[in-house]
C-alpha cells in the first residue's frame, strides 16, 4: 500500500508467520491434556487469532469479545467497556486469551479479572506484541510474539481510526497523532 502514514516496518510478514508457527507449536505441546478455548479480543486480534489457530494442532474452540477503552485514539485510559460479550460459558474451561498488543496492560488486567470471575479452570494470555517498558501493571503473559519499542504501530489487525488493519505486516504509524 502506498501511503505516507505507513512508517518503517517493525515486524515483516515472514517474521510474523515464522513466530506464529513457533507459538502454535508451543501452545500445542502445553495444551495436549486440555485443548484451550481461544478468546480473541476484537477487533485488533482477529488476524493473529486466525493465523495462530491454524498453527495449533489441537481441537480448539473459538469465542470473541469486543472491548473498548475510553480515551483518545492512540492512548488508553484503563477504563474498559465490554462492547460484545462471549457466547460461551467459561466454567471449568482452559481459556487462552489472544491479544494483539499490550501497551499499558490495563485492558488485559481488566479482562483477566472479568474472565476469572466466570469460573475458568485456567487463564493464560498470548499477546502478539508487547510494548517495552510501558506496563503499569504486571501483564503476566504466558506467550509473547514480539517485544517492540513503545511507538504507535499499525497493520495485521491494528488500526488507526479503523484503517490499516489489512496490512500483512506491522509498521510504525507515521501520520498525525490524536491530541
Ligand atoms: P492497553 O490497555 O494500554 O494495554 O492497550 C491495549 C489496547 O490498546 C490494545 O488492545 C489495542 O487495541 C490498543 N493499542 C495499544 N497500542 C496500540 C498501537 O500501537 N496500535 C494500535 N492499537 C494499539
Ligand atoms: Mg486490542
Amino acid at each position: 500500500m502506498n501511503d505516507a502514514n505507513i512508517g518503517s516496518v517493525v515486524v515483516d510478514e515472514q517474521e510474523l508467520q515464522q513466530r506464529i508457527s513457533e507459538l502454535g507449536k508451543e501452545i500445542t505441546s502445553d495444551y495436549q491434556a486440555h485443548p484451550p478455548l481461544l478468546v480473541g479480543v476484537l477487533k485488533g486480534a482477529f488476524m493473529f487469532m486466525s493465523d495462530l489457530a491454524r498453527a495449533i494442532d489441537l481441537p480448539v474452540e473459538f469465542d470473541f469479545m469486543a472491548v473498548s477503552s475510553y480515551g483518545s485514539a492512540t492512548r488508553t485510559s484503563g477504563v474498559v467497556r465490554i462492547m460484545k460479550d462471549l457466547d460461551l460459558d467459561l466454567t471449568d474451561r482452559h481459556v487462552l486469551v489472544v491479544e494483539d498488543i499490550v501497551d499499558s496492560g490495563l485492558t488485559l488486567a481488566y479482562l483477566r479479572k472479568n474472565l476469572k470471575a466466570r469460573g475458568t479452570a485456567s487463564i493464560e494470555v498470548c499477546a502478539l506484541l508487547v510494548k517495552e517498558g510501558l506496563q503499569k501493571v504486571d501483564p503476566d503473559l504466558r506467550y509473547v510474539g514480539f517485544r517492540i519499542p513503545p511507538t504507535f504501530v499499525i497493520g495485521y489487525g491494528l488500526d488507526v481510526a479503523e484503517e490499516y488493519r489489512n496490512l500483512p505486516y506491522i509498521a510504525e504509524y507515521a501520520g498525525p497523532l490524536a491530541p
